[in-house]
């Protein structure tokens, strides 16, 4: 059994909140190795971008064990995750190199953040990128696929001026500026402005991520000029 395995079945796996990042790291993780494989990285690199990937969200399960929430106000999942690894020497049960330990703290650390602020290291900063963009892609994943119920009920209510700015000027939006529920379901329309690599973004026009939350949302009249400036968007940077 790898340490992640034996951490997380200290939790309770029949919560839905526990079963589903368990599940959602072992996704991630495929992502983080098939991005790493199409960016020609090395077998070594390849093996730490999954690492990095499987143990982003450790932090989420003391999160919730604590306070039965996902909201980050009182308990910042990055910064545990980062915590816990190292006080607990987690990284030395996987097969990455030692002086790679800084480059996991700081993508864990960085993957739930407004931007990366936390390093300018070059290798650091690759990889925090790295797993903002897997971590993203399978939340959208999520959103649109029928297999999960995650998509936020859409309704009549107007988005917010500051989220549509975000969405207008090309940034991602911020979580804390939410205040409608239509708004909540901008935000992952803003997650194109964050994507770091080419790569995600044509993974994300191949599965029609977008197309798919589309389909789930009741009132398409609100969402269809979104829907579709994201479509062009992506359409013209992987181009
Ligand atoms: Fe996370």
């Amino acid at each position: 059994m790898n340490m992640f395995d034996k951490y997380t079945s200290n939790y309770d796996m029949n919560d839905p909140d526990i079963n589903y990042k368990y599940y959602h790291s072992y996704r991630v993780m495929e992502i983080m190795e098939k991005l790493a494989i199409t960016l020609n990285l090395s077998p070594k690199d390849i093996e730490l971008a999954k690492v990095i990937g499987l143990l982003h969200d450790i932090g989420r399960f003391e999160q919730d064990k604590l306070y039965d929430s996902f909201k980050d106000g009182k308990f910042d999942h990055g910064d545990y995750g980062e915590k816990l690894l190292k006080e607990t020497n987690f990284l030395k049960h996987f097969d990455i190199l030692e002086e790679d330990y800084e480059v996991v703290y700081k993508a864990v650390k960085n993957h739930n953040k407004y931007g990366i602020e936390n390093t300018q290291n070059e290798r650091e900063l690759f990889f925090s990128k790295l797993i903002k963009d897997a971590d993203k892609l399978d939340i959208l994943y999520v959103l649109g696929s029928d297999k999960f119920d995650m998509l936020e009920k859409d309704n009549k209510d107007d988005i917010s001026k500051e989220i549509k700015d975000a969405f207008i000027n090309n940034k991602l939006g911020n979580i804390k500026e939410i205040k409608t529920q239509n708004d909540k379901l901008i935000i992952p329309f803003t997650y194109i402005y964050d994507i770091n690599f080419k790569e995600s973004l044509k993974i994300i026009d191949k599965n029609k991520y977008y197309d798919k939350i589309y389909e789930k949302i009741n009132n398409k009249d609100i969402f269809k000029e979104y829907i579709e400036y994201t479509n062009k968007y992506i359409a013209e940077r992987i181009d």
